[in-house]
């Protein structure tokens, strides 16, 4: 886009409007001035894409444009507000896939120019991040973060600046990767870790002992290719007219190897930081065993836990329009130029 005229330079607080089209979510929020969320709306993709087993980047691009317009004015709606009530508009311009984010980019900037408010650039992890101050934005710091999604798996220590430092992340699959990868040698359909959740709830988590890969002594960082090689390994050597009735097992058995690991790093993050707060979030903290011996672990420790409620685990804009509005708070603007990043790192957390 060349020289157009540029929204208004300084935002005024006022409620605010997100917007996420990073992945397979189409997904539109509604702000207040105070912060707390007056609507979040979510068009989920899992039906287009569940017959191909994972997202497909040019199926999220189309399903993207056909529903930005309803979900957003949808958001609207329940918000009870209207477009000129807003003062400022959160798009997630990155990490995710190009096309996808491109449909909530250039939606957002039109709204932008069009309504002449604000907008910010928000990157996607950032928003996973905020969402763990949305319930309680009270929750107290420094605080140790483990984003757990799809795409990632990051361990930050977010100082009382508000600054995140990365103290670990995966070296090569993310947990949501290994549920989903898990699932599918399972046979169980697409997204996987809902669907591994669901059966392990019926299987013994003991039945199997699948490796932990724990890494270096004191390392933070992790690894979860080795484990879907032991899955696949543990399947081959059972029958195939026996895996059915070992299934709950396998899934129980699968799911606590991740758990275990993720939980076990979190507090060896909060030991080494001595943080005292915990705040878990992304698509995997709606695993409800994660859930169960997080809070556990967390109170036998005496230690503070936020794990978002489960409508903000997953991808949802409620998260982008909280970061979007700290953005905005702390004078970030972003320009009608700005452009998708599929591999955009977060202008706040900083690895170290
Ligand atoms: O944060 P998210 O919605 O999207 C990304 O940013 O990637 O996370 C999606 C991931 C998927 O891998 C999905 O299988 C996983 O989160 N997930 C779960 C559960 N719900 C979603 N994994 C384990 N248990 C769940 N209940
Ligand atoms: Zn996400």
């Amino acid at each position: 886009m060349t020289a157009v005229e540029q929204p208004t330079a300084t935002w005024r607080p006022g409620p605010i409007l997100g917007i996420e089209t990073s992945c397979d979510e189409t997904a539109a929020s509604v702000l207040a001035e105070d912060g707390s969320v007056l609507s979040s709306i979510i068009a989920s993709q899992h039906a287009v894409h569940r017959r191909f087993g994972g997202v497909v980047p040019e199926l999220a691009s189309r399903a993207h444009i056909e529903s930005i317009e309803d979900v957003s004015s949808e958001a609207l709606q329940q918000s009870g507000l209207s477009w000129t009530d807003l003062t400022g508009i959160a798009v997630t311009q990155g990490p995710g896939l190009a096309g996808a984010l491109l449909v909530g980019v250039n939606y957002a900037k039109a709204l932008a120019y069009v309504l002449n408010i604000p907008m910010v650039g928000v990157s996607h992890l950032d928003g996973h991040i905020a969402s763990g101050w949305l319930q309680d934005p009270a929750f107290p710091l420094p605080c140790v973060v483990l984003i757990v999604s799809g795409g990632h798996t990051h361990l930050y220590y977010k100082e009382p600046s508000g600054h995140c430092r990365l103290l670990g992340a995966t070296r090569d699959d993310a947990a949501g990767e290994a549920f989903d990868k898990g699932a599918q040698l399972l046979g169980l359909e697409y997204p996987g870790g809902p669907a591994i959740d669901r059966l392990a709830r019926q299987g013994n988590p003991k039945a199997i002992v699948f490796p932990r890969s724990y890494l270096k002594n004191g390392c933070l960082d992790f690894s979860f290719s080795g484990l879907k090689t032991a899955l696949l390994y543990k399947l081959q050597a059972i029958p195939e007219q026996s895996r059915a009735a070992q299934a709950a097992d396998i899934a129980a058995s699968y799911q606590e190897a991740i758990v275990d690991v993720l939980v076990h790093k979190s507090f060896a993050a909060i030991r080494v930081s001595g943080a005292r707060a915990l705040a878990v979030v992304g698509g995997v903290s709606a695993n409800s065993r994660l859930r169960a011996l997080l809070q556990q672990r967390a109170a036998s420790e005496d230690l503070r836990l936020s794990l978002p409620p489960l409508a903000y685990c997953t991808d949802n804009a409620a998260m982008i329009a909280a970061a979007g509005r700290q953005a905005l708070r702390a004078g970030l603007r972003a320009s009608l130029d700005i452009d998708a990043h599929a591999s955009m790192v977060s202008p706040f957390a900083q690895a170290i």
